[in-house]
């Protein structure tokens, strides 16, 4: 029997989201629904309200979760009724090119549940991310769910979008290891990830950059051993600070957790000859750079960016569950609040405001 719980929508462009009614069909073949227990506050369902990513209102926000499996469809195999699983937006498909030819972290033909979830009059709902999980309960495709050692929902759940970006961008795209020098812009959620995961590495040098110094303390608290406040400082100003701490040469790697082409600038001359730049921060449609191509061509090295951090959900869930039930990941660090359900507009402001590295909304 289709049931109906409580879910957060966005009804239209730039109004504030609503708590309501939301039908969730049964679970039809390679579909699963999830009691959900937690759901972190991303930029990205903020972007969704703005009308940012898409027209397709109204949307079920929230994709940050951790939950427990309640019912399988037809052909699951994956996962079973009890499971205690994160909810990735990278089902792999495991036939497209990137599948086929070994790189499933790329999957150009990821997917979803089939079905969609409703509003009591019958309006289709667009999920954020294809998980929608600002709600009691959700519909997704089975290979959404990542099952994972029982941990606390609210701190591992997180791992289902921007500190998995963050971590992944270090350690994934940016393939930092022991003993790499790593200069991180811009310290929110995905910036102290990306410390975090570049500690987690063995880094030497880490440097964080942010306009806000609340920021960089937290960033701080997450391994970083060299903090640099931006704030009016020039290009060549920011690339020499890197440079002074890493011998005069800039950074091994530096990652771009802003996404814009000043920091991206920053990024780019901020790093030594052959070293990496990972764009992890999402640009907006309008931002444009301009390099000069002898510089591209003569600094060598990598200019990569970070879709979920290169993650492969099977792979590195269970893999920084482990390491955070250890205590050698501090990801109970990026939860800043634990909010309820009604709370999600609160927290979109506090969001705004720099308040805050995350809200989680706990069920
Ligand atoms: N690649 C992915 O798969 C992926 C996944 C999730 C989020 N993201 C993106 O990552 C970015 C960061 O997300 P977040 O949740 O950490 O956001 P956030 O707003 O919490 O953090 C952004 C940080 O950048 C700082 N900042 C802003 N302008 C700056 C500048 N010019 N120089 C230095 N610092 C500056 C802010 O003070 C803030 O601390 C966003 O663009 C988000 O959309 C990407
Ligand atoms: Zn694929
Ligand atoms: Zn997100």
């Amino acid at each position: 029997m289709p049931q109906t719980v409580k879910g957060v929508i966005a009804r239209s462009k730039g109004a504030p989201v609503e708590l309501t009614d939301i039908v969730i069909p049964d679970p039809g073949p390679g579909e699963v629904v999830v009691d959900v227990k937690s759901c972190g506050v991303c930029h990205t369902d903020f972007h969704y309200r703005e009308g940012g990513i898409s027209d397709d209102f109204p949307f079920l926000l929230g994709h940050e979760s951790a939950g427990v499996v309640a019912e399988v469809g037809e052909g699951v195999t994956n996962v079973e009724v009890g499971d205690f699983v994160i909810l990735n937006w990278r089902a792999v498909c495991g036939e497209c090119r990137a599948c086929k030819r070994g790189e499933p972290w790329y999957c150009f033909n990821t997917h979803n549940a089939e079905q969609k979830m409703t509003l009591t009059d019958g309006t289709e709902l667009t999920p954020a991310l294809g998980i929608g999980s600002f709600a009691e309960k959700t519909l997704v495709a089975a290979g959404q769910c990542t099952k994972v050692d029982e941990s606390d929902p609210a701190v591992v759940g997180l791992l289902g979008c921007g500190i998995m970006a963050g971590i992944g961008s270090a350690i994934n795209t940016g393939e930092v290891t022991r003993g790499k020098s790593v200069a991180v812009i811009g310290c929110g959620g995905v910036g102290c990830a990306a410390i975090a995961g570049s500690r987690l590495a063995g880094a030497g040098t880490i440097i964080a950059l942010d306009i806000d110094d609340a920021k960089l303390e937290w960033a701080k608290d997450l391994g970083a051993t060299d903090t640099i406040n931006t704030r009016g400082m020039s290009e060549d100003e920011v690339v020499a600070a890197i440079q002074e701490r890493t011998n005069g040469f800039g950074a091994d790697v530096v990652i771009d957790a802003v996404g814009r082409p000043e920091t991206w600038r920053q990024a780019f001359y901020g790093r030594d000859l052959a070293g990496t730049v990972v764009l992890v921060g999402v640009p907006t449609p309008e931002m444009e750079l301009s390099v000069p191509l002898l510089d591209v061509f003569g600094r060598g090295g990598k200019l990569k960016s970070s879709w979920y951090g290169d993650c492969l959900p099977e792979r590195d869930f269970p893999m920084l569950v482990d390491l955070y039930e250890q205590g050698r990941l501090p990801l109970e660090k990026f939860v800043t609040e634990r909010i309820g359900i009604g709370d999600v507009e609160e927290a979109f402001e506090k969001m705004g405001e720099g308040k805050v590295l995350r809200s989680v909304v706990v069920l």
